[in-house]
This record gives C-alpha cells, sequence and structure tokens, in this order.
C-alpha cells in the first residue's frame, strides 16, 4: 500500500473511489459540493430521496457520476455540523475504511477538510492513516488459509493547496507510528509456544539490522552474573530460556542523557506456583506487550529516524509452576541488594522489571519509562480505556498524559502515594511481592518506585488497554502511539 499526500478537485480525479463527507440537514462538505455540482447534483438527488441523510458514520456507494472522474463516491454521513468534532472525525474515518469498496485498487480521501476545532491538519491526517491501518489489520500468521488479501494499491489523502508540506510530515508520523502499532499487535496477537523469549530477541536483533540500532540479547549465565535474582528467579521455573534484550538508537546529540523504556516481557502467565484459574488463561499470552510496545516504539522511531537517544529494556521469560518454580514465601535478592519475599508468584511483572529498572541506572537516564501488563487491578480502576501513570514526577506524567491526549492513546494519572507504601512490608525480607487486594495496582507501582530513585521515572500499567477480549480478541498495540508522541515532543523540545 502506498500513501500520498494530494491536492486538487475531486470532480477531476482519477481514482476507483473518492471520500467525501455529507452533514445532515442536507448539508454537503466543500469536496461533496463541488462533486455535486460537476455531477448536475447527483449527490443532492441521493440525499433528496432520503438514501444518505448525513447520520454520523453512515455510508452510501454511488457508482458512475456524471462529469466525475473516478469511478465511484463514497459518501458518509458526518451528523449535525455544529457536533462535529474530534469524536466524529475519528469515527467517520473508521466507518470509511469499513465500507471501502472491495474491488477499488486507488482511492482519495477528502476528509482533513473537514473543520475540527481541536485538531490540526496534522492530526487528522496522522489519525486517518493510523486508523486506515488500524481498521485494515490482518491476523494471518498461522491461519492455513489466509484472509483474502486487501486489493487496494493506492491511497491519496487530499489536502488543501499550500498544506501539502505540512500534511507530509503528518504523513510520515502516522506511517511509522501505525508501523509500530502493526508489529506490536503481531508481537502480541502471536501464540506464548511461538512469541518466546528467544523469539523476542530474534525480532530485536531484526530491528536493530533493519535501522542501526545497537543491540544486545544477555542469556541466563549473564543474567545471572548480574545479580538479577528476582528476574532469575520468575524464569527458573520455566524450561523455556530467559533473555534480557537491550536496544540502543543513538541519534540525538552525544552528551544528551537517553530515554530508557522497559518493556515487561512475560511470554506466557500462567501465575507460577500461585497459578491462575483457567478462565481465559490464554490471553496470559499477551503478557508481554509492554515489550511488543517497546519494540513497536523503536520501530517507529527507526522509520523515522528520530533525532533523540533511546534505550530499549525488555526483561523476558515465562511464568510457569515447576519442580524449580519459585514458591510463595521464597526469598530472592534483586540486583538492587534489595531482598523480596515472594508471597505470591503470580505477582511476577514486578519482579522482572525491578531488575530491568536497576539495569537501567547504567545508561544514566534522563526519564525512564516502564510499560507493563502489570495489574488485574488496573483494569477494575481504569476498564479498557485508559492506562494508568504513574510517576515521581508529576511534570513527567502531565507529560504522558498530553502525549496520550494527542494520540487519541489515553492514559490517567493515578496516585503514588508513601501512604501505600506500608501495604509491601514483610517480616521477613525488605519488602513483600504484594499489598493485599486494596489499591492493587497502585501498590505494585509503589514496589516499582523503590527500584527508580536514581533518575526521572515512570510507570504505565497497561492491563487493560494492551489487547481486547471477547469476539473482537487481539492485541490493540497501545500505548506505541502515546509513547512514539511522547518521543517526538521531546526530540522537538532538544
Ligand atoms: N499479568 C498479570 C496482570 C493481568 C491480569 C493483566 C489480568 C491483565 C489481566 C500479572 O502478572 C498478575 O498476575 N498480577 C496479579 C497480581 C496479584 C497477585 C497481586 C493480579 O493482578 O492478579
Ligand atoms: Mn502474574
Ligand atoms: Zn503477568
Amino acid at each position: 500500500m502506498e500513501f500520498s499526500i494530494k491536492n486538487g478537485n475531486p470532480e477531476k480525479q482519477r481514482n476507483d473511489c473518492l471520500i467525501v463527507g455529507v452533514f445532515e440537514n442536507k448539508k454537503l462538505s466543500a469536496s461533496a459540493a463541488l462533486l455535486d455540482a460537476a455531477s448536475e447534483h447527483a449527490i443532492t438527488a441521493v440525499v433528496k430521496a432520503g438514501d444518505m441523510d448525513g447520520s454520523l458514520a453512515t455510508t452510501l456507494l454511488m457508482h458512475q457520476l456524471p462529469n466525475v472522474m473516478a469511478g465511484r463516491v463514497l459518501l458518509v454521513g458526518l451528523g449535525k455540523q455544529d457536533e462535529f468534532g474530534v469524536k466524529q472525525y475519528l469515527k467517520v474515518a473508521r466507518a470509511a475504511v469499513k465500507a471501502l469498496p472491495k474491488a477499488a485498487k486507488e482511492i482519495g480521501f477528502y476528509l482533513t477538510e473537514l473543520p475540527v476545532v481541536e485538531m490540526t491538519l496534522q492530526a487528522k491526517t496522522a489519525q486517518l492513516v493510523e486508523i486506515f491501518l488500524d481498521t485494515t489489520y490482518q491476523i494471518n500468521a498461522l491461519k492455513s488459509k489466509k484472509a483474502e488479501a486487501i486489493g487496494l494499491k493506492k491511497v491519496a489523502i487530499f489536502v488543501e493547496k499550500g498544506q501539502e508540506e505540512e500534511a507530509k510530515i503528518a504523513l510520515v508520523q502516522g506511517l511509522a507510528i501505525a508501523e509500530g502499532v502493526r508489529m506490536a499487535k503481531d508481537l502480541g496477537n502471536l501464540p506464548g509456544n511461538v512469541c518466546t523469549p528467544t523469539y523476542l530477541g530474534k525480532q530485536a536483533k531484526q530491528l536493530a539490522k533493519d535501522y542501526g540500532f545497537k543491540v544486545e540479547v544477555l542469556d541466563r549465565a549473564q543474567i545471572e552474573k548480574l545479580g538479577m535474582g528476582a528476574f532469575v528467579g520468575v524464569a527458573q521455573g520455566s524450561d523455556e530460556p530467559m533473555r534480557l534484550i537491550v536496544l540502543q538508537h543513538q541519534k540525538g546529540k552525544q552528551e544528551q542523557k537517553p530515554i530508557v523504556l522497559v518493556g515487561k516481557g512475560i511470554t506466557f502467565d500462567t501465575g507460577g506456583i500461585s497459578l491462575k484459574s483457567g478462565a481465559e488463561m490464554d490471553e496470559m499470552k499477551y503478557d508481554m506487550c509492554g515489550a511488543a510496545s517497546v519494540l513497536g516504539t523503536f520501530k517507529a522511531i527507526g522509520e523515522m529516524d528520530l533525532p533523540i537517544n533511546a534505550v530499549g529494556i525488555i526483561p523476558t521469560c515465562d511464568n510457569m509452576p515447576s519442580g524449580k518454580a519459585l514458591k510463595p514465601g521464597d526469598i530472592v535478592t534483586s540486583m538492587s541488594g534489595q531482598t523480596i519475599e515472594v508471597l505470591n508468584t503470580d505477582a511476577e511483572g514486578r519482579l522482572v522489571l525491578c531488575d530491568a529498572l536497576t539495569y537501567a541506572e547504567k545508561f544514566e537516564p534522563s526519564t525512564v519509562v516502564d510499560i507493563a501488563t502489570l495489574t488485574g487491578a488496573c483494569v477494575i480502576a481504569l476498564g479498557h480505556h485508559a492506562s494508568a501513570v504513574y510517576s515521581s514526577q508529576d511534570a513527567l506524567a502531565a507529560e504522558l498524559i498530553a502525549a496520550g491526549e494527542a494520540a487519541h492513546d489515553r492514559a490517567w494519572h493515578m496516585p503514588l502515594w508513601d501512604d501505600y507504601q506500608s501495604q509491601l512490608d514483610s517480616n521477613f525480607a525488605d519488602m513483600a511481592n504484594i499489598g493485599g487486594r486494596a489499591g492493587g495496582s497502585i501498590t505494585a507501582a509503589c514496589f516499582l518506585s523503590r527500584f527508580t530513585k536514581k533518575y526521572d521515572w515512570a510507570h504505565l500499567d497497561i492491563a487493560g488497554t494492551a489487547w481486547k477480549s471477547g469476539k473482537a480478541k487481539g492485541g490493540t498495540g497501545r500505548p506505541v502511539p502515546l509513547l512514539v508522541t511522547f518521543l517526538i515532543k521531546r526530540a522537538a523540545s532538544h
């Protein structure tokens, strides 16, 4: 698929299909009005006949309009003109992509012209690209009969004269984010027997080759040598070899301290000896979505060649019950030297992350953000719409939340008050790995905070946002849009 930015009157475009909007009360968008005028009011006629009343996100496909060079015109309902905003724009874009005629090979969108107060042309353009690739995403890797490939070859996004350059920048960013999202979805959707720690290591090496990153993939012996007793403890119950993946993108100023992204990479979480119940346990293949979002973000910054210094750290292993597995009550010593009483082996994410967070110190980072499907409690608190943000610095939390707003990949600020810390007290070690049922997502963040004293740090709990359950089960690629937008803004501010 080839995307481009174009300018020109709609009636003159030789395309298989053009997409234009129609408001309620028979009000046509600018491009719909041009097509209407050229075609002896063919659009007004279908609107008058009642076949397209402009209701939000409804569609109607028209063929062979007189004096219009494109073979088809897809009308999309925009709803009431005075209510048209961000939500409506995104919904319209999604509906249009879903309704595209299968036979069309070259299409053109006339949607960025729609006025949305809270959206810039760049945002409208990037969102259109991201929604297009999100909506047409197919899960194919392991089906013997592949879904019918999309016949579309060329997608043009039409903008007004003088806006082309701005839109082209947005296109590059939108495509990069979409590519990163696709990678994160693909990795998340692969099952635990394919997407193993070894597999993630290979993916990181491939990215390094494609984009010139520095990469290291450490094995168990090397990880033990670093003193990562908590991480090794989780991995010891599984026959699948563990990995610590380190990616480095050094395209910023040499003296610039890097931003480190740490992603939880549990390629399958059974709970270990504190075994989970069977219902929906298959979804624990998604417990590496933090890692997937780091790899997806690196793909995006590699695509854009973003002028920034970034490090990705991924501790990855399975959490399995076995004769060698950690048992409740076992005490492990983390790389930081702090000891941890493992009261529940299902709280494994924080155990692998705490050692990766200590390892991050060696890069003398300006900022560290970890991303993890960390707690079921986070899903209870925020549902599936927002990722949770915890941070030792309010300004950093605000920065991440703003990036999420801009990227339409939202996050919400949660408290990280000291009041919660005592829930982690242990009689036998420096701390316990669980803090009871109350505020379970918060105490998990409190646990991580004890390993992040040496730098500015934020934690994203993505347990509710990284994948969808039920009929539409699948990875979402979140929070790649948030992370990439955060990095783009940081790169621009340097
Ligand atoms: N990977 C899970 C968190 C999770 C659960 C994400 C359900 C999405 C849906 C994590 O490792 C876990 O099991 N957390 C426990 C912690 C508890 C034992 C303190 C949880 O949330 O139940
Ligand atoms: Mn768990
Ligand atoms: Zn887990």
